[in-house]
């Protein structure tokens, strides 16, 4: 039924597009609401368990860590370590697998030039890495960076063939007044503002779920309140997108994720896999958190 409906979308959207090229925005066939329940693709995303060491570890620490992480049957799992720029290189010389995806923290979205302090793409391509984390609630909070230059970096980032990790978060005291949804939706809907049709390859953009009130705390989003908001990001994809696009679009979940609590969150079907900070930062907690994403998304 949904192949049907994919396909109908798609001769709707061919059709569009050749009568009206650009035509940005494609309205769905389906109700959002149906969305929902109708999740039963998950099982064609691919799981993606990122790591994002922050400002921790040092190069010996960080050689230790990858050369044991690839001891882990990972096939079933796309990993990615996201390191600070100065250790990737480290990072770099011991990976023997490909698969292994190296992400930076940052990155300025310009090709060259007096950006002191800064790194291109370009320079991140040439170190071997292909993922970013654009939008931390760090970056936001910490680093004054804006919806608009995030949405400038996403967009950059897609165009540079770079495997964005796009963040989004509600602070405590919007979670309280009831403004979660309307925040996350105005922090979703500007940074993709920048991304024009023809869209880029749903696969490689992966958005990630990270309620500031999670990060660092040791208080987790319960696996309903994740699921519930991740449900609504795919909704907002296909809106802007198309059914079809959203349904291919990974989504995290990331704050205060632990071997403990991972499985429960990996349950859920629109919850595609994790953006982990201090449980990445231990080997073995690490690869567990893997394994039990693993394990979860087989039996889902
Ligand atoms: P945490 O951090 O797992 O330590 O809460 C997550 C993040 O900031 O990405």
């Amino acid at each position: 039924m949904s192949d049907l409906r994919n396909l109908i979308e798609q001769l709707v959207l061919q059709t569009l597009q050749e009568l009206r090229p650009g035509f940005p925005e494609i309205r769905p066939l389906v109700e959002v609401s149906q969305v929902k329940n109708t999740s039963n693709n998950y099982g064609k995303r691919v799981p993606l368990v990122a790591a994002n060491w922050k400002m921790n570890q040092l190069s010996a620490s960080a050689r230790a860590f990858v050369l044991e992480l690839q001891k882990l049957d990972r096939k079933n799992v796309q990993t990615v370590i996201c390191a600070p720029h100065i250790l990737l290189p480290v990072i770099s010389a011991v990976r023997k697998e490909a698969d292994l995806l190296l992400g930076a923290q940052n990155f300025y979205p310009e090709t060259a030039g007096a950006f002191t302090g800064e790194h291109s793409l370009d320079m991140l391509a040439d170190a071997g890495i292909q993922t970013v984390i654009i939008g931390h609630s760090e970056r936001r909070n910490l680093f004054g960076e804006q919806d608009q230059l995030l949405a400038r970096k996403l967009a950059h980032a897609m165009a540079h063939d770079f495997l964005p990790i796009f963040c989004i978060g509600e602070n405590l005291a919007e979670r309280k007044d009831g403004s979660t949804f309307r925040v996350l939706h105005n922090q979703l809907i500007t940074g993709l503002s920048e991304i024009k049709a023809p869209f880029p390859d749903p696969e490689k953009i992966v958005l990630a779920y990270e309620p500031i009130w999670a990060i660092g705390t040791g208080v987790n989003a319960t696996a309903e309140q994740a699921e519930e908001v991740v449900a609504f990001v795919r909704e907002r994809l296909s809106e802007k997108f198309s059914y079809a696009y959203a349904e291919k679009v990974r989504v995290l979940y990331g704050g205060s994720v632990n071997e403990k609590n991972a499985a429960s969150l990996a349950a859920k079907p629109n919850i595609d896999g994790f953006l982990v900070g201090n449980a990445s930062l231990k080997v073995s907690t690490f690869m567990s958190i893997i394994e039990q994403t693993a394990a979860c998304k087989r039996r889902v």
